[in-house]
């Protein structure tokens, strides 16, 4: 029976955790291709491997990651794409990524709004137990099956590896390919359950599919990470009895595991993966409420209507500017606005009142505009924007290491994109002085690369039991069934 929850498989006389359910007899042995996708809160990815590219004997793996995936007449180089997703009138998928956000910008600009448009959805099943009812409401208020949209974006991934495969010279028959999907541990057991519905509606059996979780899977890529990436092989983690502690800093949230490196990429779990919903994209939120102050709400909300693809690049720009935020150094990161910005703001607002607003007010000297720059002062983006969620942060972290009190754990790894962050960087090395504190290479990779890993050998994290408070719900088993035998009964109908 497809959505029967196998019973937990023990490895050395530690249990398989139910939402990984990975090294059941369900999942087919036989597969060419391990293919992992993480849909994240701001950007998604997917990569693979082929058997042959992962020889853990002789401690070597290959990962693809895709390529810089539809960016157009952009020119950024990043693997990740932003979780964008544009439906058709009836549903259907249109594009996802950049391709998604460049095709609504067009249609909101040539007049027609007929299509639905998602952006940073994910975390729409955070905190939620979502049903096949659950519905969420696009860019314009109108409303989808929240499957719909993630069961869709799903197969963007699959289409995209399929055509990139096709378009290397190679067959592939969807037979061959084992998936796995990673989700963040402080999701419910619910949501993650509900993620694999809807890999099951994007045509994922469940015999191919892995559930991942992100901060375990980052935690088994950090194994391999040391001798390419880290010049000071003393900071790797892969020595048998090391025990550390991998924080994946994401968009929407934080995620944390902790292991010990039991050798030859083994795993074992010392505290159950968990986190908190306070990733890099409450900045870009903050940031907006700071600029509201000076241009008004309902003027934010109309440009961002009217104007998608400016704000959707400006937003890039501020992303890509923060990295020039220093910890210490007092500096101005700028960013260009876009010609129709500035002439609204100009009928809008006059010269004087903007003098008021930026001179007189809270934001004086902190947020300047010039001519068709706004430039906005790092100490503001420091200590208003990225202080509050660096002491979450280290509340998060601190609450483990206080909860393990093991001297053994010195190594923290901080991997996704906002570890990239150099202010965040320090807070958590000003904060854990004695704890050696890592980014590898990449780091924004790390997830996605370890889950491809996971794949092909799903049972390397050895789970503890009493660390384990998760329990599969019978009610959404069922709830599982119903909704598959639906799906299939209108398949074939
Ligand atoms: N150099 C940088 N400085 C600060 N923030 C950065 C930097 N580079 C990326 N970010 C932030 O990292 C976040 C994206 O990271 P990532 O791609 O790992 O998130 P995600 O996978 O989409 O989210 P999640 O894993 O939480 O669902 C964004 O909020 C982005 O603004
Ligand atoms: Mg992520």
């Amino acid at each position: 029976m497809w959505w029967c929850l196998h019973s937990c498989k023990l490895i050395n006389g530690s249990k398989q955790r139910a939402d990984t359910l990975i090294s059941t007899p369900m999942i087919s042995p036989d597969y060419k291709y391990v293919v992992a996708i993480d849909v994240g809160t701001t950007s998604s990815a997917y990569a693979y491997a082929k058997k042959e590219d992962i020889d853990f004997d002789k401690n070597q793996v290959n990962v693809t990651c895709n390529q810089a995936w539809g960016v157009g007449k952009h020119n950024y180089m990043k693997i990740k794409t932003p979780t964008s997703v544009l439906l058709d009138e009836n549903g259907e998928l249109d594009s996802f990524g950049y391709k998604a956000e460049y095709n609504y910008d067009k249609r909101v600009k040539d007049g027609v709004n007929d299509f639905y448009f998602f952006r940073n959805f994910r975390m729409a099943l955070y905190k939620n137990n979502p049903t096949s009812q659950m519905v969420i409401f696009d860019v314009n208020g109108r409303r989808m099956m929240v499957q719909t949209v993630f069961s869709k974006t799903i197969s963007a991934f699959m289409k995209e590896f399929k055509e990139s495969i096709t378009n290397s010279g190679n067959n592939i028959s969807s037979e061959e390919v084992r998936w796995v999907l990673t989700v963040p541990a402080i999701w419910s057991e619910a949501a993650k359950q509900f993620m694999k519905i809807c890999a099951y509606l994007a045509g994922i059996p469940d015999n191919q599919l892995i559930i991942a979780l992100e901060s375990e899977a980052a935690s088994i890529y950090c194994q391999y990470v040391q001798k390419r990436d880290i010049d000071d092989n003393a900071i790797s983690v892969s020595k048998k009895g090391t025990q550390y502690m991998v924080v994946d800093l994401g968009g929407g949230k934080v995620d944390i595991a902790v292991n010990e490196t039991l050798g030859n990429g083994f795993l074992r779990e010392i505290h159950r993966p968990t986190g908190e919903d306070c990733g890099g994209n409450l900045i870009n939120q903050s940031l907006v409420q700071e600029l509201s102050q000076i241009v008004g709400n309902s003027f934010l909300k109309d440009v961002k209507r009217s104007y998608p693809k400016e704000c959707f690049d400006i937003q890039r720009d501020f992303e890509a500017a923060m990295k020039c935020v220093d910890p210490f150094e007092e500096n101005k990161i700028s960013l260009r606005l876009p010609y129709v910005f500035l002439n609204i703001i100009r009928q809008e607002i006059n010269q004087e009142q903007m003098k008021q607003i930026l001179h007189l007010g809270p934001h004086c000297e902190k947020i300047i505009i010039e001519n068709d720059w706004v430039y906005i002062s790092s100490n503001l983006i420091r200590e208003r924007l990225l202080q509050p969620i660096a002491e979450k942060i280290y509340k998060l972290i601190m609450n483990i290491l206080f909860k393990i009190k093991n001297p053994r754990l010195t190594k923290i790894l901080l991997v996704g994109g906002f570890a990239d962050s150099k202010c965040i960087q320090e807070a958590v090395r000003k904060g854990f002085p004695s704890n050696k504190i890592i980014v590898p290479h990449e780091a924004d990779l790390c997830i996605i690369k370890g889950a491809v890993i996971l794949g092909h050998s799903p049972d390397l994290i050895q789970h503890d039991d009493k660390h384990d408070e998760r329990v599969i719900r019978e009610y959404y088993n069922s709830a599982a069934q119903t909704v598959v035998k639906n799906a299939t009964s209108k398949k074939t109908s």
